[in-house]
């Protein structure tokens, strides 16, 4: 597998504090690498700096061995790498299919002009999602679990190469999370690489093939699930917090 996504000393400081201090990372391309941490570890703030949100303050992002730091979150977008935001932010005045036909018009497609079908694109994406059914509620009549839902489906309608997912299962009971986990699973089985933050142990740990673990913006481990579930850094770090897989 060649990698894809790799991170080289990513630093970012907010005035004195270290929120990213000195992080190297390197995904392969197809895998699904999980990426934990306590809260305010720095998992957010990483994935912001990849997605070109926030500049580092120091080190450096390569996609496909090509440096993109520093590039506009749009460029990035476009070049193949999404994000999904932890607050999810859908247009609420706006259908469902509308919320998605943004991410189908504006995404990785977009060069490849006008000639597109976008809302067969983005039909599709909300038949993928299971999402179809609601394609003309307003967003803001959806109900949390869906948000979410439709936070991945915006997300794939920029046909991304690789995903990122901040947080999409928390808040989820379990029959979502075991929906939302094979979710994941067949993205992943249509050739996109993901990188997933997630704080639900079970669902993370179950889910991803390599697992990071941050803490107050440093990389304390990195291995299997099976790895990292037993390393006495990492159960330091979530004094007491069950991570049993
Ligand atoms: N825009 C900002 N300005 C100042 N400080 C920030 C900003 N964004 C994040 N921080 C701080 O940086 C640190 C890392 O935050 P971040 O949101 O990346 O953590 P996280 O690992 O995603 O946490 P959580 O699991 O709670 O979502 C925290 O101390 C946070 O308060
Ligand atoms: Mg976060």
């Amino acid at each position: 597998m060649a990698g894809i996504l790799e991170g080289k000393g990513v630093t970012k400081y907010f005035g004195g504090l270290a929120a990213v201090h000195n992080v190297d990372f390197y995904v392969h391309e197809g895998e699904i690498f999980g990426l934990i941490g306590p809260n305010g570890a720095g998992k957010t703030t990483l994935f912001r700096i990849i997605a070109g949100i926030y500049a580092p303050t120091s080190g450096q992002i390569f996609f496909r061995g090509k440096e993109i730091t520093g590039r506009k979150p749009y460029e990035i977008c476009r070049m193949g790498i999404t994000t999904t935001h932890q607050v999810v932010r859908p247009f609420l005045d706006m259908t469902v299919l509308e919320n998605v036909l943004v991410g189908a018009a504006f995404g990785r497609g977009w060069v490849t002009g006008a000639t597109r079908d976008v809302r067969k694109e983005a039909m599709r994406v909300l038949e993928f999602t299971g999402l179809a059914p609601k394609a003309n509620v307003l967003a803001k009549n959806l109900t949390l679990p869906d948000r979410k839902r439709l936070e991945i489906a915006r997300a794939l309608a920029t046909r991304p190469v690789v995903l990122l997912l901040d947080e999409v299962i928390a808040g989820l009971n379990p029959t979502e999370t075991l929906q939302t986990m094979q979710l994941i699973r067949e993205i992943r089985n249509q050739g996109i690489t993901i990188v997933m933050v997630e704080h639900v142990m079970q669902a993370v740990m179950g889910v991803s093939d390599r697992i990071m673990v941050l803490n107050y913006g440093e990389k304390i481990a990195e291995g299997s699930p099976q790895e990292v579930a037993t390393n006495p850094q990492v159960i330091a770090a979530y004094l007491g917090t069950s991570l049993a897989v």
